[in-house]
């Protein structure tokens, strides 16, 4: 496998990461997951932009230019013969001085690698359980894809032990948040409802894209705080991830959704959308 780190392409077995960056020492690092479809990136202005934001968050130097890793991203497929595919950016802030002071960092460590995708899903629709862990609103960290996911690694780990492919994870006000490494829509009359970007929530691309596929198509979308009673009461359920595109929920805490028979009509639909807006 092909991969760039820090302007090379290199072999992945021959790359070594100092232990002295940050990433590895404190999980100082931000990252994307994005999709190629036919060699190319679906949405990377968005994904850049996110990058950004969260950069500016974290009070990082300026980093490499959109076209620098546009240009990166797009050699990595190349070299590894990939055109549908799945496309991980991961910056950190460097090697630094072993003690949590980011000014110690030097440059940021960039690195690109893409992989075949995973696996198509069951078709009837993933099994979700309600986890213990919640997203805590008073942290800016929930809003960014930050390289330390340990939150989101418990949050699986406990879904698994349940018997579910994903976790729902509330927020500390006992809302509903997101998935582990999804968002969440619920289906009700007709309608679609997905929580708020106040809620505790990454702010999915595939989420925005479903939002305005939705209503361009006619069909009314509430953003909002959801109660976790209104999921347990939905006509459908499901995900949204870049990787996964839209996930029917078959299950929720071992109860079917709506009339068991995953993925309902409007599932059904936003997935057709997506695919063919993709
Ligand atoms: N995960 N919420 C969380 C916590 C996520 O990790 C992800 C994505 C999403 C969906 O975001 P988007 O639609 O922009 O992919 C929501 C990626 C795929 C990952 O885990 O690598």
């Amino acid at each position: 496998m092909i991969i760039y780190v820090n302007g090379r392409l290199v072999s992945a077995g021959e790359y070594v990461l100092s232990p002295l960056d940050h990433g590895f020492l404190y999980g100082h690092g931000l990252f994307e997951t994005m999709r190629a479809y036919n060699g190319r990136i679906f949405r990377l202005e968005d994904h850049l932009q996110r990058l950004e934001t969260a950069a500016v968050l974290l009070n990082w130097p300026e980093l490499p230019g959109r076209l620098e890793l546009s240009d990166a991203i797009n050699s990595v497929l190349k070299h590894n013969d990939l055109c549908n595919a799945s496309v991980r950016l991961t910056l950190s802030r460097g090697i630094g001085a072993p003690r949590p002071d980011a000014a110690s960092c030097g440059q940021l460590t960039v690195a690109v690698f893409a992989l075949p995708l995973p696996p198509s899903l069951p078709a009837e629709g993933w099994r979700v359980a309600t986890v213990k862990l919640r997203r805590n609103l008073s942290s800016p960290l929930v809003r960014i894809k930050s390289a330390n996911y340990l939150d989101n690694i418990l949050a699986k780990a406990e879904a698994k032990r349940l018997g579910a492919h994903e976790a729902l994870m509330l927020n500390t006000d006992g809302m509903v948040a997101e998935g582990s490494m999804s968002n969440i829509f619920l289906v009700k009359s007709g309608r679609i409802v997905t929580p708020d970007d106040d809620s505790g929530i990454l702010l999915g691309i595939t989420r925005q894209i479903v939002i305005e596929l939705a209503r361009n198509a006619g069909i009314p979308v509430d953003i909002r705080q959801v109660k976790p009673e209104e999921l347990a009461g939905a006509d459908e359920i499901f995900l949204t991830s870049s990787i996964m595109e839209v996930i029917p929920v078959a299950a929720l805490d071992g109860r079917p959704i709506g009339d068991g028979l995953a993925p309902g009509l409007l599932t059904l639909k936003i997935a057709q959308l997506y695919r063919e807006f993709a």
